[in-house]
């Protein structure tokens, strides 16, 4: 796969954010499979241990968080790949957050630096590095609570809201320098992330229970939809958002979908 507009004959150039886990993890071995040189980008420096025997995958440590670090982590890839042609802005953090918590104030600053400030950030640095490379695709991972909300996740809830519409925004902003921006929103997906809110099993089976196709999604299946919207096939598609979930946000929620057994 290629970037939808690549100008020279170098192969595309993809960065992913929180590469060391899970959805990142398998964006970063899919994009490399399918033709790109990657820079796996995540801030603990031992989650991309996997990196060192992948041939074309390189190993970038960064917070998100920091406009100096996305400045670097997009000068890192220029020198290294000489150019930019795909962005995957994944790193996110969640955890439950509760009104009335000592910390409540301190944990939703947190979590909107990494999930919504993070995804400015990106955009702000990788969106004209793809722009003087002929232009590509920049693909932010939402979430379904960012299009609904969840029980004792405001926190969370509120930074994908904001991740979303920044993706919107910077889908008209960028769309004449030939940046397409859009979400890829996962639902419930088998990942260490969901231990962040620290779901129990019980926890576990009720929200499997609750998704119409009756599992958890797998990181790879959200890959899957990250290369489709960072590839030539969405080539018409800018500030979208495609919902990766199974079908939980098709549900108005009143009753509960059809379940087997
Ligand atoms: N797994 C799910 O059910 C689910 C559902 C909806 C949305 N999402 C979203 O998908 C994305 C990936 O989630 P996942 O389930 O693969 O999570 P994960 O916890 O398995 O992996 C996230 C990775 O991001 C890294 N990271 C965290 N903070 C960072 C920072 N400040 N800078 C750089 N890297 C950082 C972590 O070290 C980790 O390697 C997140 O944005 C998450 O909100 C996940």
């Amino acid at each position: 796969m290629t970037s939808a507009s690549s100008t020279s004959h170098d192969p595309a150039a993809a960065i992913v954010t929180g590469a060391g886990a899970g959805i990142g993890q398998a964006a970063a071995r899919m994009l490399n499979a399918r033709g790109h040189r990657v820079l796996a980008v995540d801030v603990s420096a031992d989650a991309l241990a996997w990196t060192a025997d992948q041939g074309g995958i390189e190993a970038f440590t960064a917070d998100v968080s920091s406009d100096d670090d996305n400045r670097a982590m997009v000068a890192a890839a220029l020198e290294r790949f000489g150019r930019l042609d795909v962005l995957v802005l994944n790193a996110g953090i969640a955890r439950r957050t509760h009104w009335e918590a000592d910390d409540a104030v301190e944990a939703y600053d947190r979590i909107m630096a990494v999930n919504a400030r993070g995804v400015v950030l990106g955009i702000r640095h990788g969106a004209p590095a793809i722009a003087e490379s002929g232009g590509g695709a920049i693909v932010v991972v939402g979430s379904t609570s960012g299009v609904r909300a969840d029980p004792e996740r405001f926190a969370y809830d509120a930074s994908k809201a904001a991740a979303i519409n920044t993706a919107r925004a910077a889908a008209l902003d960028w769309a004449v320098r030939g940046v397409r921006v859009n979400v890829m929103a996962p639902g419930p997906t088998m990942t260490a992330i969901l231990q962040g809110g620290r779901v129990t099993p019980e926890h576990l089976d009720e929200l499997t229970r609750n998704i119409p196709l009756q599992r958890m999604g797998t990181p790879e299946e959200q890959a899957e939809a990250i290369c489709f919207l960072a590839s030539p096939a969405a080539s018409f598609i800018t500030g979208a958002v495609l919902m990766c979930d199974g079908g939980v946000t098709a549900q108005a929620g009143i009753f509960p979908p059809p379940r087997s057994g």
